[in-house]
């Protein structure tokens, strides 16, 4: 059965700024959390690091090429927070905004809507040894960048996303040690998130004092927990999960409150909170940028197997290279739930996979894994606007196979395959898919 997806509707591919500019040293950037933590043996997968990454800080041109060749309507960047403000705060480096510049004037030439995000993860490292986003000085410097971002492009951008996955950057930077900082239980997980909510709240501001007509958003990672079986342990821990997750988020941007239920079971002081946070906060984002990728089975670590009814669910029987279940339904859910807390505009802006490519015959790679993927997320995203949700458009993560974090270059989320020794672009037989479901609005 074809789905069509309503007129205007945005069809666009995601990247991050340390993923794939390289040139970590060129005009003025400074150092970032990433660039200090790939140096730290074993932290990331075969000691690989951003320095080259698909360097796309030189080959900007070639690529929006590519994405005019796919007929993509709109293009997800984020800027280094390091090249615009090497020290982290004051002075503001134009050279380096010179490059989203030229940038934003390639893309509106192409036809592309830019949907810049201002922080995906590439804190500069001088604020990081002031305390990063453990200290609220870093919720204001981030409001001061996003005021130097917005001056020099708010005039032709007009979608703007402050934050990518703020629960990322506190659980696998504070928690788990995965991510830059690469903190193991700081037990500073929750005063991160607030600085980083309040810093949203405070660069939301700044924007809206700026050029008239953006549309401010934040870009989350919302994912269903499902519990393991009927038990109510099991129930109660995936609750738990879940809403750490979602609700911790949402409620604090939507009404302007942390979840009191979550608030006693977490034990967080909440020192970090200080009059007014809140109200700064909570005044709803004009869009959210849902990143979804999977759904997880939850179940309470206590309770053994044999004490547990049946299970609910089959596991998921596929998993991708990431060995993230493929759930589809799941982005359906976390849709609905969104409309649930009224957001005006929703964005997927993340969603994809990663899979083992492998190029034949010098120029094609044939990736069904992707495209099936891909498609039966389609499908859920055309179910959920069917049921009302305002989705405006959707992500693919990602345009160009690049440096997947902790896992460097050894996981392929491209639409087109980037080698990383000659940096030969191929488009995947997805991108071509992902063309034609473009041109005719339909999948
Ligand atoms: C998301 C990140 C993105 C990418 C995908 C696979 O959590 O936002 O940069 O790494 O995962």
């Amino acid at each position: 059965m074809t789905r069509r997806f309503p007129e205007g509707f945005l069809w666009g591919a995601a990247t991050a700024s340390y993923q794939i500019e390289g040139a970590v040293a060129e005009d003025g950037r400074s150092e970032s959390v990433w660039d200090r933590f790939c140096r730290i043996p074993g932290r990331v997968l075969n000691g690989d690091t951003g320095d080259v990454a698909c360097d796309h800080y030189h080959r900007w041109r070639d690529d929006i090429r590519i994405m005019e060749d796919l007929g993509l309507s709109a293009y997800r960047f984020s800027v280094a927070w390091p090249r615009v403000v090497p020290q982290g705060r004051g002075p503001v480096n134009q050279a380096g905004l010179d490059f989203y510049d030229r940038l934003v004037d390639g893309l509106l030439e192409a036809g592309i809507e830019p949907f810049l995000t201002l922080f995906h993860w590439d804190l500069p490292q001088c604020l990081e040894d002031e305390g990063g986003w453990r200290v609220r000085g870093t919720a204001h410097a981030f409001a001061d960048y996003a005021a130097a971002v917005e001056s020099r492009l708010g005039d032709r951008v007009r979608h703007w996303l402050t934050l990518n996955e703020p629960w990322v950057v506190a659980h696998l930077g504070h928690r788990t040690g995965q991510h830059a900082p690469g903190l193991v239980g700081s037990g500073a997980e929750l005063d991160v998130v607030h600085h980083q909510l309040l810093g949203h709240g405070l660069a939301s501001q700044a924007l809206r004092a700026g050029h008239s007509g953006h549309e401010v958003g934040i870009a989350l990672n919302l994912e269903p927990r499902i519990p393991r079986s009927d038990h109510p342990l099991d129930r109660d821990a995936a609750a738990l999960e879940e809403g750490l997750m979602n609700r911790w988020f949402l409620d604090p941007l939507f009404s302007g409150r942390y979840p009191d239920d979550l608030l006693a079971i977490a034990g967080w002081p909440a020192s970090a909170v200080t009059e007014g946070d809140l109200e700064i906060i909570g005044r709803p984002p004009d869009s959210i940028g849902l990143n979804y990728y999977r759904t997880e089975v939850v179940g309470h670590p206590g309770l053994r197997d044999c004490d547990r009814p049946p299970p609910l669910q089959d596991p998921a029987a596929e998993v991708t290279e990431m060995g993230w279940p493929v759930t589809p339904e799941g982005l359906g859910a976390m849709l609905r739930m969104l409309e649930g807390y009224g957001a005006r505009a929703v964005y997927v802006t993340e969603n994809g996979a990663a899979y083992p490519d492998t190029i034949r015959g010098g120029d094609r790679v044939e990736d069904e894994d992707r495209r099936s993927y891909l498609e039966r997320h389609l499908v859920e995203a055309a179910k959920a606007i069917d049921d009302g949700v305002p989705l405006r458009g959707y992500f693919a993560w990602t345009l160009l196979d690049n440096f997947e974090w902790g896992f460097g270059y050894s996981r392929r989320f491209g639409l087109v395959h980037v080698d990383h020794a000659t940096q030969r672009r191929t488009p995947k037989a997805s991108a071509y898919w992902y063309r034609d479901v473009i041109a005719r609005n339909a999948v």
